[in-house]
């Protein structure tokens, strides 16, 4: 298949803020004369925005990069991965054709899509909500058929399945993740049949679907917002936190292989506004603790002095402490550790500021980010003023529990 720039192009690209902070950050990983490497993340984190890969995106990627843009080409034009032309505003879906999947029944999955999206692959849907392609084997082949929709794997899938999970893609609903057919990984679907005394403590859906459903991200654009930026390789190279991360030259590539000729097209992507407008604040974002003078620590160190320490309590209050259990995101484990940290009660947690979130972030080791990714403050507001939270509706009504 030949894969090539699209015809219709934007006329520019600009990363959000958070979003180019996040790439210069991550072209420091690599030592001097190497940043290079860092193209595939970079151009990931533009189709990630944009959900295409267009010209303009690989050209800045490739200036940030000091390449020339024919290099930048050749990879996106090489890795399926990123997208050369529009995909669906809502989803893309990449329905597995290889062996397993196709004995299984990847076909009449390919003919729902033409049914419901377009007759050819890559092409838009009558309202540009989807598109969809084949693709090689994703490695899920013990859950054949299956498909790739947005980030995450939907798997075990039946014609009937397939059409329900576009339709409540396109009601607005993100349908969860993984087996469809009630398996939790790729067991046999009567059940284990070996290691059945084995408890493994696991969560409600099986790893990345888990991941997926806590993180809400499956058919998202990301803006760079929805987690802190973490470069605990800058803080050990460095060994001083308080210096901003090394901003790397903008080069212009040495030589632009690719014609020249200004694109006409197109609506302005999504990302031109989002790039000009500051990016909403979100709970989790990095500059929340700039802003509140705070330092925000590498994921390695011990990172008790950033932000500011809340106020603690010995003890809980007389009548007990309340069941931290009913905050989405917060486990058995991760209750003890709060409880080890004086922290007993919602309206303690409902109380912190940007300041005192990122300090607790940084001291739930091996859970740091929680705070601010589940946004634990508004959650403890609610159960504070003894109303609920779907979570915590969901928790009672069917006792599950986070891990
Ligand atoms: S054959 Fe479809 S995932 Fe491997």
């Amino acid at each position: 298949m030949l894969r090539r720039l699209h015809l219709d192009q934007p006329e520019s690209f600009a990363f959000t803020s958070a979003n180019q902070a996040w790439a210069e950050a991550q072209i420091t990983k690599y030592p001097e004369g190497r940043q290079a490497s860092a193209i595939i993340p970079l151009l990931w984190r533009a189709q990630e925005q944009e959900g295409w890969l267009t010209r303009p995106a690989i050209e800045h990627v490739c200036e940030m990069l000091g390449m020339a843009y024919i290099r930048g080409l050749e990879v996106a034009s090489f890795y399926f991965m990123f997208q050369l032309q529009p995909v669906g505003s809502v989803a893309h879906i990449q329905v597995c054709g290889t062996t397993s999947c196709m004995i299984c029944g990847a076909e009449d999955l390919m003919a729902v899509c033409k049914n419901k999206i377009a007759a050819k692959p890559h092409e838009l849907s009558a309202d540009g909500k989807f598109s969809w392609e084949e693709v090689e084997c994703l490695g899920s082949c013990a859950n054949a058929p299956m498909a790739q929709i947005g980030k995450d794997y939907y798997e075990d899938l039946t014609t009937e399945r397939m059409g329900e999970i576009i339709d409540e893609l396109a009601a607005g609903r993100v349908p969860t993740p993984g087996p469809q057919n009630g398996r939790y990984a790729s067991e046999p679907l009567n059940g284990l049949t070996t290691l059945t005394e084995y408890e493994s403590g696991k969560t409600q859906y099986n790893a990345s679907v888990q991941l997926a459903e806590d993180i809400g991200d499956t058919v998202k654009r990301i803006d760079g917002t929805e987690v802190p930026l973490v470069t605990p390789w800058q803080d050990k190279a460095a060994n001083t936190a308080s210096k901003p991360p090394a901003k790397p030259k903008m080069r212009t590539a040495p030589s632009a292989l690719v014609t020249e000729t200004k694109a006409k097209v197109a609506p302005a992507p999504a990302s031109e506004a989002q790039s000009k407008a500051k990016p909403e604040r979100t709970k989790a974002a990095p500059d929340a603790a700039v802003d509140a003078g705070v330092k925000v620590e590498n994921d390695a160190g011990a990172a008790t002095g950033a932000g500011k320490k809340p106020r603690t309590m010995k003890a809980p209050r007389k009548a007990g402490p309340d069941d931290l259990k009913m905050i989405k995101g917060v486990g058995p484990k991760l209750e003890a550790m709060l409880h080890e940290l004086g922290f007993y009660h919602f309206d303690q947690i409902a109380n912190w500021s940007d300041a005192e979130v990122a300090w607790v972030d940084q001291n739930l080791v091996g859970f740091k980010g929680r705070v601010s990714r589940d946004n634990w403050v508004e959650q403890a507001s609610k159960l504070a003023a003894n109303e609920e939270t779907e979570f915590s509706t969901r928790a009672k009504k069917d006792g599950i529990y986070n891990e």
